[in-house]
């Protein structure tokens, strides 16, 4: 049977970067559910409707495609056969994930791609309601969490980074916009499964945050 490790918790709380190098050490496949829902709320983006129109957003999931491949371990989303891995990664397509991921029909769409992917191999899913949700079963299960300004301060970074102009005072507001949203909506929403083990990672650099995650993740596996 494939083991499955599920880690939830707000934005930016460095699930992805954290999880991406456990993966490594463990040999897993890596899945970021959050870009599913990110490559939903593309589509709409692109095609000029309100991310926050349950009935419009839903009439599009007939005509979009959403595939996840893995490269060198390293996953890619692909939309209707474009590589978008990098195109999701804009602010505007954050608040449109939030948006899209409220609504009941894109969580149905994007549900069995996650299911599947996580019943044939090993591996560290990331997202909201993976705990609660969509693996419910999954053997460990942490919710990994920071302060709202760590988080922000941490985005902040990576946007720079990669050459986009943004103000600190946005991203914190992003930030708690839509922690607000994921744990307010109705449908699966952001909370800690009952099994899973907190973990605030507020204080540490990436190297402490991934130390903290495989040290837990060793001492359940054994
Ligand atoms: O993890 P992320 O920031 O890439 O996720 C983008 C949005 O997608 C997030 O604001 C909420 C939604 N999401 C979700 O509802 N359920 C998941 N399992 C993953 C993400």
């Amino acid at each position: 049977m494939a083991i499955n490790i599920a880690i939830d918790g707000p934005a930016g709380a460095g699930k992805s970067s954290i999880a991406k190098h456990v993966s490594k050490e463990l040999g897993y496949i890596y899945v970021d559910t959050g870009a599913l829902y990110r490559t939903v709320g593309l589509y709409s983006i692109r095609k000029g409707i309100d991310t926050k129109d349950a009935q419009a957003v839903t009439a599009t999931l007939k005509d979009i495609e959403v595939k996840l491949g893995f490269v060198d371990g390293a996953q890619h989303v692909f939309l209707n056969g474009e590589d978008v891995s990098d195109a999701i990664r804009t602010p505007e397509a954050s608040m449109g994930a939030s948006n899209v991921s409220a609504i009941p029909a894109v969580r149905t769409f994007l549900f069995d791609l996650q299911r599947d992917i996580a019943k044939n191999n090993n591996c560290i899913m990331d997202g909201r309601d993976i705990g609660t949700v969509v693996l419910p079963d999954a053997q460990i299960k942490l919710f990994l969490t920071a302060s709202p300004e760590a988080r922000a301060e941490r985005r902040y970074k990576e946007l720079i980074e990669k050459g986009e102009k943004v103000d600190f005072q946005d991203v914190l507001d992003d930030i708690n916009k839509r922690d607000y949203q994921d744990s307010h909506r109705e449908i699966a929403p952001l909370k800690q499964a009952e099994d899973a083990v907190l973990v605030d990672n507020s204080g540490c650099n990436l190297e402490e945050g991934v130390a903290l995650v495989i040290g837990i993740i060793k001492e359940k596996l054994n």
